[in-house]
């Protein structure tokens, strides 16, 4: 995900990361389609259009982000598509404008910063925004539904696997203990909660108390691991040869997916890849962009 501090040159809340060092895999000039699987408002897209002459599938299953990117890319009309959809359904996607191959594709994963700041969206722990974090708002489960129904066991699993939470326990813990005087509903409840199960020393470091469990709930929430192999996986197999599939991830269990799909392509002869070890943002875009700090771009060459 490419978080910022602030508003991009574009105007919006959202500034693509490590763009140039995208630009430079996906790109090459000969391409006539290429997907953006995480199109979100647009950045990466935007400039892989003035960059190719190519014809851009843009997806995200976050409704109001493809608003963005529809305004964003507005005058390029004709030489986009747009479709809300998870990109686990890209080839469905495709086959709705009957493409069968492509010559890249972009994953950009995680959330954005618009998402992520915006109090109705409820992925942040400032304020009293309602406990939902849902990308897609038509999706059937919010934070607050898997707070109230989750067993201790499996809400301890999601803060320590996903969150790297060394207090998952006791916030699981409280959490369940809690949930039975009175519904956790708002992210002040779930933040005062948190501030509760942990020592009085972790509440003065490592930043705000929250993040973890916050970034835990979300990735749950939008099962954003689930099938994410498979689906990078499908982007190798409907990509034309000489084509580029790029992966940008923010988390390690993230990155972990993609660094073995790669390897697993290299191995079976589907795809070279092109950097041994994954591309990270210059010092001069992580100050710039803080956001960008945990990037790994990830890229491979179809054979
Ligand atoms: C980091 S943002 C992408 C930002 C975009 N590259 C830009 O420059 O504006 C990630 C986007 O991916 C979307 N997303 C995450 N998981 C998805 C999935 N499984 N299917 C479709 N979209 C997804 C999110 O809704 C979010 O808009």
């Amino acid at each position: 995900m490419g978080l910022v501090s602030g508003r991009s040159p574009e105007g919006s809340f959202h500034v693509p990361v490590m763009v140039e060092e995208v630009l430079a895999k996906l790109v090459r000039g000969t391409e006539s389609v290429i997907v953006d699987c995480t199109v979100g408002g647009g950045g990466h897209a935007l400039r892989i259009l003035e960059r190719s002459k190519c014809f851009l599938v843009g997806i995200d299953k976050d409704e109001e982000a493809l608003e963005v990117a529809r305004r964003r890319l507005a005058s390029y009309v004709g030489r986009f598509f747009l479709a809300k959809a998870d990109f686990r359904e890209v080839r469905a996607v495709l086959a709705r404008v009957g493409i069968p191959r492509v010559d890249g594709v972009l994953f950009d994963l995680g959330v954005s910063l618009r998402q992520l700041t915006d109090p109705s969206r409820g992925f942040t722990y400032w304020g009293d925004a309602p406990l939902d974090m849902r990308m897609d708002k038509s999706g059937p489960v919010t934070a607050a539904n898997l707070l109230e129904t989750c067993a201790e066991e499996e809400l301890e699993r999601i803060l320590r696997e996903y969150g790297e939470e060394r207090y998952a326990r006791p916030i699981a813990h409280l959490i369940v203990t809690e949930r039975e005087k009175r519904p956790l509903r708002t992210a002040r409840d779930l933040v005062e909660l948190i501030y509760r199960a942990i020592p009085a020393r972790a509440r003065r470091t490592g930043g705000h108390p929250a993040r973890r469990t916050f970034q835990a709930l979300r990735i749950a929430v939008n099962r954003e691991l689930d099938g994410l192999d498979r689906a990078i996986e499908t982007a190798f197999y409907m990509t034309k040869p000489g084509g580029r599939v790029v992966v940008l991830s923010y988390h390690s269990l993230e990155d972990g997916v993609a660094k073995s799909v790669f390897k697993r392509m290299e191995a079976a002869k589907v795809a070279s890849i092109l950097e041994k070890k994954p591309l990270t943002p210059t010092k001069a875009e992580r100050e710039r962009n803080p956001g960008s700090r945990s990037a790994k771009l990830r890229a491979a060459a179809l054979i």
